[in-house]
């Protein structure tokens, strides 16, 4: 049985890799926010406005420990996932989990065109976007560092195309003597 979690923040690239990644290995691919959204017939940002930050993230919880239960599955966790309750630890027992890391100059790249369904960044401008990025990641990153694996997206950044970056991901999670 197989069971691969994506960590990292917003606009790391979790989806997009995890979507190849899942691919790869055969696996089918599950976004935590697109099951919350199919299971509440809300969006995330809808989520958000009709029951706060608090209401998402005891949902998000509750999801996680049903999509954490599947087999065979390319998870792709949401960008606070690991910061909440004890949900890094809790997916650590149930797969392999692997950082998505990437530099808040990608992020913010990343961010400013695909802020608007992110509640927590939509109604920033570009400065307070960036001092956004910058404190939470900061604040975020000792979570996420405690994925079993790291995987640094920065080779996106020089050149190297999506597929390849991603089959090198592929052969990181392979060689890991945790999968
Ligand atoms: C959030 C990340 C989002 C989504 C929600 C909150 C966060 O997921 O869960 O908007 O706190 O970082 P993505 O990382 O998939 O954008």
């Amino acid at each position: 049985m197989k069971r691969i979690i994506l960590i990292g923040y917003m606009g790391a690239g979790k989806t997009t890799l995890g979507k190849i990644l899942a691919r790869s290995l055969n696996l089918e691919f599950i976004d935590l926010d697109w099951y919350i959204e199919n299971r509440f017939h809300q969006s995330v940002s809808q989520l958000f406005a009709t029951r706060g930050e608090e209401g998402f993230r005891k949902i998000e919880q509750n999801m996680l420990h049903e999509v954490a239960e599947f087999e065979d599955v390319v998870i792709s966790a949401g960008g606070g996932t690991p910061c909440f309750f004890d949900n890094m630890e809790y997916m650590n027992q149930q797969g392999v989990t692997v950082y998505l890391k990437a530099t808040p100059e990608t992020l913010r790249t990343h961010l400013r065109m695909g802020k608007q369904k992110r509640p927590l960044i939509a109604q920033k401008n570009d400065e307070e976007l960036d001092a956004f990025i910058r404190e939470s990641l900061d604040k975020r990153e000792s979570y996420y560092n405690q994925a079993r694996l790291i995987f640094d997206t920065g080779l996106l950044d020089n050149g190297t195309r999506i597929q390849e970056a991603a089959q090198m991901l592929v052969e990181k999670v392979i060689q890991s003597s945790e999968f």
